[in-house]
């Protein structure tokens, strides 16, 4: 992996941890020479929609939707709440529900490429994309009524 790589990865969830705290699961580099990451594996579910349902996970889930949106604001690109299971459905591929009914967010990287320079520029239409499923899921679940 080259360094801008390294250096997004560091980087993304520094951000992520400054904004999300506890929800981000902790990330420990193994091995800095060949740059190999780990994160504990959460024993839970997925978060589905009916989830929502319950109070408890409502609020935890709304105020993530509130730090990403700081996050926007001061100018960063979003987590990636979403992953690649969540560009076809409504849903949050990188949110698990954890055996004590908390949020915990996995693989915490921003949807931006930019940062990798030129060459990654090929993915910026599909973060772009991303961006705009992930606005819609969370718009879509905002509205979820129960
Ligand atoms: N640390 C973990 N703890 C618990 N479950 C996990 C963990 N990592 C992955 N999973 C499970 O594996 C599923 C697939 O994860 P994976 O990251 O491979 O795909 P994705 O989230 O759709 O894409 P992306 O690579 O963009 O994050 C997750 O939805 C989750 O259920
Ligand atoms: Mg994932």
């Amino acid at each position: 992996m080259g360094s801008a790589h390294r250096q997004k990865l560091t980087h993304d969830y520094e951000t992520c941890k400054k904004y999300l705290q506890d929800y981000i699961v902790d990330v420990v580099v193994m091995n800095n020479y060949q740059y190999t990451e780990t994160q504990d594996y959460i024993d839970g579910e997925q978060l589905l929609l009916h989830d929502l349902d319950d109070p408890e996970i409502r609020d935890q889930f709304s105020d993530i939707v509130d730090k990403v949106k700081n996050m926007e604001d001061d100018g960063y690109a979003p987590i990636d709440l979403i992953g690649v299971g969540g560009l076809r459905k409504i849903y949050f591929s990188n949110i698990i529900v954890d055996s004590h009914k908390k949020l915990r967010i996995i693989d915490a990287t921003l949807l931006e490429c930019i940062s990798l320079g030129w060459r990654a520029w090929i993915c910026r239409p599909l973060l772009r994309c991303a961006v705009k499923i992930q606005h819609n899921h969370i718009s879509n679940i905002s509205n979820y009524k129960q």
